[in-house]
């Protein structure tokens, strides 16, 4: 989000703000959770702006979810972190505001951890402290000239995450003279005895250690000349895997960026390779197939959602090993039209919670993504659906075209496209599924509805190269008022994307343009909304 003039993005914040200010005026008292387009099954706050998730931790049976958030204005402004709870990661109870902007600065992006060993010995009374760790960006310092206005600070928690109190000795990591310094991700690394912080500076990752989460000292640097550069690295996450034919263990980085990702603007690449406690090194056979989806305008990366509306996602601290999983969640939306989008009293939404493994492939270890088994929780009808092989164009009866999941298997034939759309009587419409000739999954909101907010909002169709090579195309998708969620070959391809119909869609039909295709399965749900 940070470009080189600040104060730039400060003016044209207020600007925004005051453009928007008649929506919030007539909107801002009335949250009902059932304003146009405002997505039912996903987080959103109650009404102002939301940027990147932070934060993620579980602790004594909660998921803790703080956001990027600007409690005055729907567009982004001085940052503070909001805050929710979670049993189920589906239904989220609102929490005041957990840190405010101080004399050192205003709060972005960061992570949260259970200190269980009170190595920091914030706690005086056995409980484990929740610390969080978190970039300072002040405003004084950037406009006095200086590359320092980002550092690292340290808040921490005795109560559950209800209340926070900042670290005395804040900033505990003060800044190397990198303009772009920020994002912690912190994680305990048992194998070389000490917490890893992972932080975005510019255009590589900077990995610290420390053994109290005080205080801090590098490690290494990764990535200067691999992945996707076109813009600045941001948000990264760094976690450890196992790889299930071997067991083996990787790590997996995740890093942001912004712009430049594969269908513009902000996107999410990954690497994935070994970690000793010093440094991250990217997996040879993970490398060499990196330019497998290289073409003239695509930088070579392997990219978690080839959508454009999933950004600065990451992972949740501490979820118990009996659980496993590594849990995601994403801000579905993109820097490129984020603070414009039609939304009334509130902006943004986070994506589904997502489980990402991962497991070998041809091309190398790869991420595989599913959505979190808790989103069953979500159906509660379902409906199955008989294409006869000569059918091109199929009507889906009883399910609700505006919030529903979708379960596809499709035996593709050599040409033509296989889709769902959904369609509204002012004849906008919104496609989403495989196109053959291409060999790529694909999402078509240029004539979804509202789009001139932003001249690059819906320019162009989505395409996602397929991962798995075969006929057989199997699509999984979650539908939710402005929002589709696709998960498709198995999970190694995903593509979330927003639109803006000016009437809710009233009809979803399946379409082969090339009658041979074959429907293998056709399942769909309805599905209850969380607000
Ligand atoms: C990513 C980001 C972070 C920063 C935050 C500010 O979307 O730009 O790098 O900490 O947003 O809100």
């Amino acid at each position: 989000m940070f470009t080189k003039n600040f104060l730039l993005i400060l003016v044209l914040c207020t600007f925004a703000a005051s453009c928007t200010n008649d929506t919030d005026m007539t909107e801002a008292n009335t949250t009902t959770y059932q304003e146009q387009h405002r997505p039912q099954l996903h987080f959103t706050p109650e009404s102002k702006w939301m940027n990147d998730p932070n934060g993620m931790v579980f602790y004594e049976d909660e998921y803790h979810l703080f956001y990027q958030y600007y409690p005055d204005s729907t567009v982004w402004g001085p940052m503070h972190w909001g805050h929710s709870v979670s049993k189920d990661l589906i239904t989220w109870e609102h929490l005041p505001i957990a840190l405010y902007p101080d004399e050192l600065g205003i709060i972005c992006s960061g992570s949260a951890v259970v200190d269980w060993e009170n190595t920091s010995g914030l706690s005086e009374d056995g409980e484990p402290p929740l610390v969080a760790l978190y970039s300072y960006h002040n405003f004084e310092i950037e406009k006095s000239g200086a590359d320092k206005f980002q550092y690292q600070g340290l808040a921490y928690s005795v109560d559950r995450g209800r209340t926070w109190k900042k670290y005395e000795g804040n900033p505990v990591l003060p800044n190397p003279g990198v303009r772009d310094f920020r994002d912690p991700k912190v994680i305990w690394d048992g194998d070389s005895d000490q917490w890893i912080m992972v932080l975005a500076a510019k255009d590589r990752i900077d990995f610290y250690g420390s053994k109290n989460l005080t205080s801090w000292y590098k490690l290494s640097s990764f990535g200067q000349n691999v992945g996707a550069h076109g813009g600045v690295w941001e948000c990264p996450d760094l976690f450890p895997v196992w790889i299930p034919e071997t067991g083996a263990k990787k790590w997996v980085l995740l890093v942001s960026l912004n712009p430049g990702s594969y269908n513009g603007g902000s996107g999410t690449q990954y690497f994935i390779g070994e970690f000793d406690g010093r440094r991250f090194r990217m997996d040879q056979e993970f490398g060499a197939h990196l330019a497998r989806n290289k073409t003239e305008d695509r930088p070579a990366a392997c990219w978690l959602d080839f959508g454009r509306d999933n950004y600065a996602g990451v992972t949740w601290a501490d979820i118990p090993e009996e659980d496993g999983r590594r849990v995601f969640i994403g801000w579905m939306s993109n820097w490129d039209y984020g603070q414009v989008v039609p939304t009334g009293n509130w902006r943004s939404a986070m994506t589904l919670p997502r489980e990402l493994n991962v497991a070998s492939t041809p091309h190398g270890p790869r991420i595989f993504q599913s959505f979190a088994a808790e989103v069953q929780q979500l159906r509660n009808e379902t409906k199955e659906f008989q294409v006869a092989d000569g059918e091109t164009d199929v009507t889906l009866e009883g399910l609700d075209p505006t919030r529903f999941e979708i379960e596809l298997e499709v035996l593709a034939s050599d040409t033509g496209r296989c889709y769902l759309e959904l369609a509204n009587d002012k004849g906008e419409y919104y496609r989403i599924g495989f196109d053959a000739a291409k060999n790529a999954y694909f999402s078509d909101r240029t004539a979804a509805g509202k789009k001139d907010f932003s001249e690059k909002f819906a320019t162009d169709i989505h395409y996602a190269p397929k991962q798995i090579d075969g006929v057989l195309v199997q699509m999984h998708l979650i539908l939710d008022n402005s929002s589709a969620e696709l998960i498709a070959d198995d999970g190694l391809v995903a593509i979330t994307d927003l639109f803006f119909p000016n009437e809710d869609f009233n009809q979803i039909r399946l379409i082969k343009e090339d009658s041979t295709t074959g429907i293998q399965r056709l399942v769909g749900h309805n599905l209850k909304g969380i607000w």
